[in-house]
């Protein structure tokens, strides 16, 4: 039996990979950390909350007294770690929110682990989750490759940028046996709403306007959040120690196309006359430092531990809509509240 600590697991990105891993290994006994911030949402969880292999853990990751406890008391053999603050929009109107979560949060982590194990190393792991973003921005050509330099922009970018310096030194200098793995924009069922996807999905439900930022031509790479748990539970049982691993959808888009063929399958599944949805598309005030483009190369993962996306991105972004279509309760429940202060602060 092995113990493995999930953090943020209550959340868009780690519910996937809970599930993936309660229900795959029942030898594992998968404890889920989440401090359920505005983002983390125990409903994600349903399906698998009462299987025995599974264990609910409520608390903080920067807060170090609490995580020593449940290091001792636990014995995690190894850490998939999830958990941040991860709204580009948020961390610049709340930079010092994501250095304390992103920065602090991993290095408390980091720290107990060192701590329980000491030199002990056999059998351990760090898994550390991270993103493309902290490679900063591409021209119009080129892919960001496991050697691209850091170059982050955004203190979301920046934190997570820090993030993995940390866990890369801890690994240098104590021995610390971690691997990272830095993935494109994820899509797909339970992604809270203020993403592009499921925001704009939100607001053709509502007739609302749709608010593209800029003149709408940055492009994104966009990956399906079940091929990134699958490829996650491969770094975790298959990639090296030290080695990072990128991983993308090979699936670039630019903003404005991407949202033209959302609103023409909403139009579609919600049987509206075709061009109902695009009369929404408003072009807004950009985002400051919006970086141009990312994409990625992910031929790393792809050679060496036989990773590729299984869903196109038609199949997914129809999955996706068909899933917030039937699951009208879960986003009304997560847009009342907060979520309306938010969204009048930032998009005025
Ligand atoms: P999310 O915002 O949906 O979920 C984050 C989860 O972390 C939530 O459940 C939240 O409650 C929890 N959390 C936040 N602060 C915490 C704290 N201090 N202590 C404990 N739990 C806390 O994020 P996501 O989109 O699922 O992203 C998960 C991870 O994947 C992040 O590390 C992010 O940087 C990375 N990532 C995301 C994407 C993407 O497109 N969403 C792409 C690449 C990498
Ligand atoms: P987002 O989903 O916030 O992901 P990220 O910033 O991490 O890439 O945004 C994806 C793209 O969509 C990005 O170029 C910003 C743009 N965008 C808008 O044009 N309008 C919006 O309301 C949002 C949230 C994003």
């Amino acid at each position: 039996m092995k113990n493995i600590l999930i953090t943020g697991g209550a959340g868009f990105i780690g519910s996937h990979v809970v599930r993936l891993f309660v229900n795959k290994y029942p030898d594992y006994h998968i404890y889920n950390l989440d401090a359920l911030t505005y983002a983390g949402n125990l409903e994600n969880l349903i399906d698998i909350e009462s299987k025995e292999n599974y264990t609910f853990l409520h608390g903080d990751i920067t807060d170090e007294v609490y995580i020593n406890t449940i290091f001792t008391k636990y014995q995690f053999d190894s850490v998939v770690h999830l958990a941040a603050e991860s709204h580009v929009d948020r961390s610049i109107t709340d930079p010092l929110a994501f250095a304390k979560t992103n920065i602090l949060g991993t290095m408390i982590l980091l720290n107990a682990f060192k701590v329980l194990w000491k030199d002990n190393w056999e059998g351990k792991r760090f898994y550390h989750v991270s993103t493309d973003e902290v490679y900063g921005s591409l021209g119009t050509t080129g892919l960001f490759e496991e050697t691209t330099s850091y170059d982050p922009n955004s203190p979301y970018s920046a934190s997570k940028a820090s993030s993995d310096h940390f866990v890369r030194a801890y690994g240098e200098t104590y021995g610390l046996p971690y691997v990272i793995s830095n993935c494109s924009n994820n899509y797909g069922q339970q992604q809270f709403p203020e993403k592009l996807i499921p925001l704009f999905i939100n607001n053709i439900l509502n007739d609302k306007a749709l608010p593209v930022y800029g003149d709408g031509n940055y492009t994104r790479d966009w990956l399906y959040v079940v091929d990134h748990a699958i490829a996650i539970d491969l770094v975790y049982h298959k990639g090296l120690n030290t080695e990072t691993y990128n991983i993308g959808g090979f699936n670039e888009w630019k903003n404005i196309d991407l949202v033209k063929l959302l609103c023409q399958q909403m139009d579609q599944k919600l049987g509206r006359a075709a061009g109902t949805s695009e009369k929404l598309i408003t072009y807004v005030k950009d985002r400051p430092g919006h970086d141009l483009r990312y994409a990625i190369d992910a031929s790393k993962i792809n050679k060496e531990l036989g990773w590729s996306p299984t869903v196109t991105f038609e199949e997914g972004l129809s999955e996706t809509i068909d899933w917030y279509l039937s699951n009208e309760d879960w986003l009304n429940n997560v847009t009342s509240g907060n979520y309306q202060n938010y969204y009048k602060a930032q998009y005025k």
